[in-house]
């Protein structure tokens, strides 16, 4: 037996794992939580694991995960700054789009995620993500490359990385930009914490 207590993110991935609240649990090899740092700055949701992420039970490991990391790395960070997670936590057979009622199963999942990581910053990865999170039925070019105001933190939805993988340059430079309001977003976030050492307490974090 385990000599620590598990922490709230531990005993909710263990819950998921058990899951049946939709058709996706008779399909899975596995459930794919999220992974990463439980105390990031970052946010990164997807929409619902592939092939390889249900083999593998980690989300983002295929072609779309390294150009993720690509993307991180050109703002500075590493895979493990941040913490991803998707709307759906079991694939899609197929890799078909995920249903609203498998979305509506889902997401309090989500929100526990984004209750307990408590990032800064929130990047949506995509339509289903970008939809589900900010509540309107409108396309993610139209979204992306502005910063929304988000429960007390910031949101910033971008393409998802499979549409630059299909997309080429053009959806690649619009990701570079958004990616760039992120850094933009914890440089300002880390001077004012430094300018004034309880800007935590005034809620730039929370
Ligand atoms: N695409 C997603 O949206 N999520 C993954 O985990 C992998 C690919």
């Amino acid at each position: 037996m385990s000599d620590t207590a598990p922490s709230a993110l531990e005993t909710l991935t263990l819950k998921a794992s058990g899951c049946t609240a939709c058709g996706l649990a008779a399909e899975r090899t596995n459930v794919v939580f999220g992974s990463g740092s439980p105390t990031a700055d970052i946010l990164f949701i997807g929409e619902a694991p592939g092939f390889n992420e249900d083999q593998q039970g980690v989300p983002f490991v295929g072609a779309a995960g390294k150009l993720l990391d690509r993307l991180l790395g050109e703002i500075g960070l590493e895979h493990d700054d941040a913490y991803i997670a998707n709307v759906l936590k079991c694939r899609p057979p197929g890799n078909r789009d995920p249903r609203s009622d498998e979305i509506e199963a889902c997401k309090d999942f989500l929100a526990d995620q984004l209750r307990l990581i408590d990032p800064a910053v929130v990047m949506t990865l995509g339509n289903f993500a970008t939809k589900l999170l900010l509540k309107r039925d409108v396309g993610i070019t139209r979204l992306r490359g502005q910063v929304y105001p988000w429960w007390n933190r910031y949101l910033v939805p971008t393409f998802h990385p499979a549409a630059a993988l299909r997309g080429g340059a053009t959806v690649l430079g619009h990701m570079q930009e958004d990616f760039a309001l992120v850094r933009g977003i914890l440089d300002d976030a880390a001077a004012a914490e430094q300018a004034d050492p309880d800007a935590e307490q005034l809620g730039l974090f929370s």
